[in-house]
């Protein structure tokens, strides 16, 4: 049993007493005008001091948080070194700089079209947002939907503001993307009869979550990554890409690596490149915690602005409603959305519900803040303050047995500290997850640096301001492969110029002219947990 302090277990037992109640009346949904409001009030991305404009680079005027804005600006790690580019170490096709989901599709793809192909990771392939995606995957492969509801789903959900090719494409590509999964080896969820079992997520109109229980991101990945070592592709580990070689004709061409152990620097020559790198939870804006991995610090943003690639909605990120508040030791960790999907509802200090378990999530986030900041209704935890996601009302619904068969993981992450996710509700508050933003792209995921391709969390304008549960997984796939297929495609025509890191020095000047004395250096590559105090 977890040692819960005396107020936390005076506000359980008003959940326990309110739960036969809130089972019987569902909370309503919000009209728009109560969404707009309540993100306008709450939501972080409306908290104008977090923000500032950038003063260089192609987003110019444009502005993102703070902790964004000293990378983008930053201080080149490629600046005091002498770097050979007339020997390269690795001369391929195509070069994919990172080692998840978006970047193995994206190499895999490209090897199965004849490229030679090289990842370069700076961990491990795998270590990625992938690996630790709980909820599921959408996908609109059921009689009763369609790419087009899909696409109304997501596009209401981002705000009106998704790219509509990118969108289109996300959308229209799902139902193969499972397939080519399924064909590789993906154990999806599946009924007694073969068909697949698929669930809402947060603004979803048609059940099309596809999940391997709440382990989908890590059976994704272990089927890619097999994919990627049967196919002997060369995957470079514990090695960053710092900078984006470009040739004299401005093209994409390459990219500096630092081998993260002995600092030795290589110099990888390609024909296109691939930026697959993920996304930023680790700079922890505004101080949030994330449900990121380790190396989610937004590298590929820096990399492609500093070559010349321009962002697109940079300034929005999501924060997932339901980080674990407590205990400390899981605090930020991802509560997957399939607890509510299932059953699970919010509930404040008095035990009462405050939202429809399946708003968006920027919607769901904000009235968890509101609960604790505006109206004072949170429940102090270790390192903050939480409000309960009542899940022992999974089973009541679902049947005995629902949580321990949906949803394993959660089970066994509270049960390592004595928490019982059947018989007592847990404690959350939202957490960094994914950022809604990044490198502007075409429909065939090239960037404005011509032979610059992106794909994954990397990309902005899928979405649009907030993406949907299950769209992530998706995207990887979709634009994960739809990179592949372009980037090995144009290899076949280019050819490769004079490398050069001209417009390294140039940017440099940018920023002298600007009066910007970097305060970092970037990319940043890993977090610093350093205490700034010693
Ligand atoms: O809640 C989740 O399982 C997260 C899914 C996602 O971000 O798509």
């Amino acid at each position: 049993m977890y040692n819960y302090t005396e107020e936390q277990k005076i506000s359980m037992a008003k959940v326990e007493k309110s739960r036969q109640d809130r089972l019987k009346n569902l909370f309503p949904r919000m009209s728009a005008e109560e969404k707009d409001a309540v993100l306008k009030e709450n939501h972080p991305d409306y908290i104008e001091s977090a923000y500032e404009n950038l003063k260089v680079g192609p987003n110019k005027g444009d502005k993102v948080l703070h902790e964004l804005a000293a990378l983008l600006q930053g201080k080149p790690r490629v600046d005091d070194l002498k770097i050979d580019l007339t020997h390269p170490d690795y001369d391929v096709d195509v070069l994919v700089i990172g080692g998840g989901g978006a970047g193995s599709s994206a190499a895999i793809t490209a090897h199965a079209a004849g490229a030679n192909v090289m990842m370069v990771t700076k961990l491990r392939i795998g270590d990625a947002n992938t690996m630790m995606a709980e909820g599921g995957i959408q996908a609109a492969d059921k009689e009763n939907d369609s790419p087009a509801i899909h696409y109304l789903d997501a596009f209401g959900g981002g705000h009106f503001a998704a790219k509509h090719e990118l969108l289109y494409k996300l959308v229209n590509e799902a139902p193969d993307a499972i397939k080519w999964l399924s064909d590789l080896g993906v154990m999806f969820d599946k009924d007694e009869k073969g068909n697949m079992i698929t669930t809402h997520g947060g603004g979803t109109s048609r059940k099309r979550m596809h999940a391997c229980k709440d382990y989908s991101g890590a059976e994704i990945m272990r089927t890619l990554r097999d994919e990627v070592l049967n196919r002997q592709i060369p995957v470079v580990d514990f090695t960053a890409a710092i900078e984006i070689i470009k040739d004299d004709k401005g093209q994409a061409a390459g990219a500096v690596l630092m081998n993260m152990e002995t600092k030795e620097i290589l110099v990888a020559k390609a024909k296109t490149v691939i930026i697959a790198t993920g996304g930023a939870g680790r700079l922890h804006y505004q101080g949030f915690p994330t449900s990121n991995h380790y190396g989610a610090t937004a590298d590929g943003l820096v990399l492609a602005y500093r070559a010349g690639a321009k962002l697109l909605y940079e300034d929005t990120l999501q924060y997932h409603p339901t980080g674990a508040a407590e205990p400390t030791q899981i605090f930020g960790a991802l509560v997957t959305e399939k607890v509510r999907s299932l059953g699970a509802q919010l509930v404040n200090r008095d035990g009462e519900a405050f939202v429809y378990s399946l708003e968006t999530r920027d919607v769901t986030a904000s009235t968890i803040i509101r609960e604790c900041k505006k109206r004072d209704k949170g429940i102090k935890t270790t390192d903050g303050v939480g409000v309960w996601l009542d899940t022992p009302m999974i089973d009541l619904i679902g049947g005995e047995g629902t949580i321990e068969k949906r949803i394993p993981a959660m089970m066994r992450m509270f049960g390592k500290y004595g928490i019982d996710i059947r018989k007592e509700p847990i404690l959350v508050y939202p957490t960094l997850h994914y950022q809604n933003g990044g490198i502007d792209i075409t429909a065939n995921g090239e960037s404005g640096v011509k032979n610059l391709f992106v794909a994954g969390e990397a990309v902005g304008g899928i979405h649009g301001r907030n993406r949907l549960m299950g769209n992530s997984l998706l995207d990887i796939i979709v634009f994960g492969r739809n990179a592949g297929k372009y980037a090995s495609e144009r290899a076949k025509e280019v050819s490769v110029g004079k490398l050069t890191l001209s417009h390294v020095k140039e940017f440099e000047k940018e920023l002298k002219s600007a009066g910007i004395v970097p305060e970092k250096v970037s990319p940043q590559i890993l977090p610093d947990y350093r205490r700034k105090d010693m």
